[in-house]
């Protein structure tokens, strides 16, 4: 019986606008063949390419202006570990935003390195973390000894930091920046309409980016740029360990083909999907729907509209599936195959006055408290027995577990925090949401 065949296929039929990852939005039906090889003769080797690989990661660099690149076969989730792996060690201080990927966790579970928590003004309207801020960082790094730091850029939600900024302070004190721009591969090709900096030209050490997110590449291929040649043979080498010894030669050229592709349309792309968004945004704003202050350096690819009720139903009857959908707000993920093909755009456009005489949502996102003391490193608490407790009864426990539901895979709670009455009454919230279980493990 193929259930799970079956499902994605009923899904395929009902999905008909896609407002979600894969950024190729099936657009592209060239990108999966019939031949599914992995490393055979004549194709090179990912863990130490020499021939056409080599030559492929190579064109890569050389479009985003990186020193050298990576692919990767596992999401951007491996090179964010394998970069925190290489370039902190047990006990190092990374400085971290709060609302990092789960991902940051595990590359400092794996690294052993103690994190410094960035705590980050929160946004009202949005329910939602704005970015850090230069001065927070610069505070940070003068009162602490910092090893590296990791930023994301732009987040999940399209809000991104001053890189350039951030990227100067810790240049100035010879810290190693790590960015997570797994939703920023498309940025390179929008820089005169108003998208975000991308991290490889603010001069960052380390950028990691999920092509299969925002350009035309299949799930699960990612990349990593590096600007310091320095750093080559260590990543090399983490990634040697951390990635499959049979990657698949169809996520590889689907990075190949988004290289490419984006190198010769993106810039064209991207110019029709700007005035696909500005006429969404404009009605929205005319039908009192806009949610983002329009102040906010913020990627305009990711479109957001308040939730109402009865809202995804409506969506859903016109086979439109939106990438995340959140008690208080709704995300479509826009990418350049929308641009190709603006049926998708279209058919909301056309929705937004019905949406707009929908009623409001019941629900409101809850906020959460201050971040909670990291008593001890990730890795310590990682490595210790657990005990699963009802919420109720974690209070002045620490936490043993990395709790970032998905999506957006964002932490909520990470291992060695001590958690206090507010993070309890906040866990319990969202356990009363459906978004977490009733059950945590602490140590
Ligand atoms: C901000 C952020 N970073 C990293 C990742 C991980 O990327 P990937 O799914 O390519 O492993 C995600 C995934 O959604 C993400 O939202």
């Amino acid at each position: 019986m193929m259930e799970l065949r079956k499902r994605m296929e009923q899904l395929a039929c009902r999905d008909k606008f896609p407002f979600h990852m894969p950024g190729h939005k099936g657009r592209f039906p060239s990108l999966i063949g019939n031949f599914d090889p992995t490393e055979l003769p004549g194709l090179d080797n990912l863990h130490c390419s020499r021939d056409v690989l080599r030559r492929a990661q190579y064109r890569v660099a050389d479009i985003y202006g990186a020193a050298k690149t990576y692919f990767l076969v596992n999401g951007s989730s491996v090179g964010i570990m394998a970069a925190i792996v290489t370039l902190a060690r047990p006990g190092d201080c990374v400085l971290v935003p709060r609302n990092s990927h789960k991902s940051v966790l595990a590359g400092l579970i794996h690294s052993g390195a103690m994190p410094l928590w960035i705590e980050q003004p929160l946004c009202p309207r949005l329910s939602h973390w704005l970015p850090p801020a230069v001065d927070e960082v610069k505070r940070l790094i003068t009162a602490y000894s910092v090893r590296a730091a990791v930023f994301t850029n732009p987040d999940y939600y399209g809000l991104a930091p001053d890189i350039a900024g951030l990227a100067a302070v810790c240049g100035g004190e010879k810290i190693a920046v790590i960015v997570d721009e797994a939703h920023g591969a498309h940025l390179t090709w929008g820089q005169d309409l108003g998208l975000p900096k991308s991290a490889v030209t603010a001069g960052c050490s380390v950028v990691v980016q999920s092509p299969h997110k925002t350009l035309p590449a299949l799930t699960q291929a990612a990349w990593m740029h590096i600007t310091d040649l320095g750093l080559a043979e260590g990543l090399q080498e983490t990634l040697n360990l951390f990635q499959t010894t049979s990657p698949s030669y169809l996520l590889l050229s689907s990075l190949e083909f988004a290289g490419a592709w984006a190198n010769s349309h993106g810039a064209a792309m991207l110019r029709r999907l700007n005035m696909l968004v500005a006429a969404l945004r404009h009605r929205s704003r005319q039908l009192d729907l806009e949610l983002c202050p329009p102040t906010y350096n913020r990627d305009w690819t990711k479109f957001l509209l308040p939730n109402r009720r009865g809202l995804v139903q409506l969506l859903h009857s016109q086979g439109i599936y939106p990438e995340l959908i959140q008690t208080d707000k709704v995300l479509f993920m826009l990418t350049m195959a929308d641009a190709l093909d603006p049926k998708g755009v279209a058919a909301l456009y056309r929705l937004l006055p019905l949406i707009a005489a929908l009623p409001p949502s019941p629900g409101v996102e809850v906020t959460p408290p201050p971040m909670p003391r990291q008593e001890i490193t990730p890795r310590e608490a990682w490595l210790r027995p657990g005990e699963m407790v009802p919420l109720h009864k974690a209070r002045g426990r620490i936490a043993r577990q990395v709790l970032a539901p998905y999506p957006p895979g964002t932490m909520v709670i990470g291992p060695g925090q001590r958690l206090e009455q507010e993070h309890v009454q906040y866990l319990q919230k969202l356990h009363a949401k459906k978004v977490i279980s009733q059950w945590l493990e602490v140590i």
